[in-house]
């Protein structure tokens, strides 16, 4: 008999349920590359809606709706501004540079949180001969690395507002928008008032096995479309994936709040032995970062100890450690956890 493992290495890691399975089987399907398929289109149509913007795109990946949004934005040799953490910048392999020809500098804030006037003293529009312009801003919701942090809607307004008179664009990287809008209650198309092109997942704790989708204009949709031909991205009948998508926002939205109580559960057992290592009022979401920077132990140690008991986890650096619920995950596995860590950390600080 395998040893039942609890894996909080992501929430990209959920398997589709039976029935999310059948819906995708039963799905009708066309060659999207002509335009025909139909669970494509009505799932591009329901996502564009849900943010009440004209269009949508369907990506197989977070990392390609990002990308095409950015270069529908920005011109080669032209800038786009981010948070120094943020996936646009870190994790997507230099694309924006590599594809585009885009370049990019970054502010630092802690936990990725968006404070308007970081971005704001970088942006340099209208830079004349000699200097870069700033052409877009890209903000993150929720903040991955920054530990799912959710960004505040009056910092967006505010930086809507100012990037208005400036002239820049705003894209928003809303792989977790989801998790965003089910803990604070903010509407989606809030969130999709303040900016020009979004990209969101159903890929990460909604439990579809791909997708995202790029938002915009229009125009900007059907320019985006021929790029994402050009980089190989036309696929045929995928409407089988559409499919996920479509039962993921039926049926996995509202699991998220499970997700939440969770993370947070598990964030207050850990501060209860070692509160320099997490504060449970950081964790908005369903990622629980831990800080290991005050203990001996590294996040490479901590994690193998932790194996070792069941417990797969994210070393993201020498001391950062992450872990994320999501649907996946029971009762048990979050017990587990809960009393495993708290274990092994003490044990950890006298050692
Ligand atoms: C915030 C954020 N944006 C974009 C992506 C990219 O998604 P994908 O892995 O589908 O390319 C991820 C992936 O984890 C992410 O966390």
């Amino acid at each position: 008999v395998s040893k039942k493992i609890a894996d909080l290495r992501s929430d990209t890691l959920t398997k589709p349920s039976e029935e999310m399975r059948r819906f995708m089987s039963e799905a009708v399907v066309g060659d999207d590359v002509y335009g025909e398929d139909p669970t494509v289109n009505s799932l591009e149509e329901r996502v564009a809606e849900l943010f009440g913007h004209e269009a949508a795109l369907f990506c197989p990946t977070g990392s390609l709706a990002n990308q095409l949004a950015i270069r529908m934005l920005v011109a080669p040799g032209e800038e786009l501004l981010t948070e120094t953490n943020s996936h646009i910048v870190r994790a997507e392999l230099g694309a924006g540079a590599a594809f585009s020809g885009i370049t990019t500098r970054t502010w630092l804030s802690p936990r990725g949180e968006l404070k308007a006037d970081d971005a704001l003293n970088i942006a340099k529009p209208d830079s004349g001969p000699y200097l870069v312009s700033t052409k877009a801003i890209a903000v993150e919701n929720t903040h991955n690395f920054g530990g799912g942090t959710i960004q505040s809607i009056l910092e967006i307004k505010k930086l809507h507002q100012e990037c208005q008179t400036l002239g820049i664009s705003m894209h928003l990287d809303g792989a977790r928008i989801w998790n965003a809008h089910i803990a604070t209650g903010v509407a989606l198309k809030e969130y999709g008032k303040y900016f020009d092109t979004l990209s969101v997942c159903l890929s990460k704790g909604l439990g579809a096995p791909i997708g995202s989708l790029m938002i915009s204009t229009s125009d900007r949709i059907s320019k985006a479309r021929q790029w994402r031909k050009r980089y190989g991205g036309g696929m045929r009948q995928v409407g089988i994936m559409a499919a996920a998508g479509h039962y993921a926002l039926e049926n996995n939205l509202k699991l998220l709040k499970t997700d939440h109580v969770r993370a947070k559960a598990i964030a207050e057992a850990i501060a209860s032995v070692a509160p320099s290592v997490i504060d449970p009022k950081t964790v908005e979401t369903n990622i629980v970062g831990l800080d290991l920077s005050s203990m001996k132990i590294t996040a490479f140690e901590l994690a193998a100890q932790l194996k070792e008991h069941g417990i797969l986890t994210g070393p993201l650096g020498s001391k950062y450690l992450r872990l994320v619920t999501h649907y996946d995950l029971d009762e048990s596995d979050i017990n587990l956890v809960k009393q495993v860590l708290p274990e092994v950390l003490k044990r950890a600080l006298v050692a």
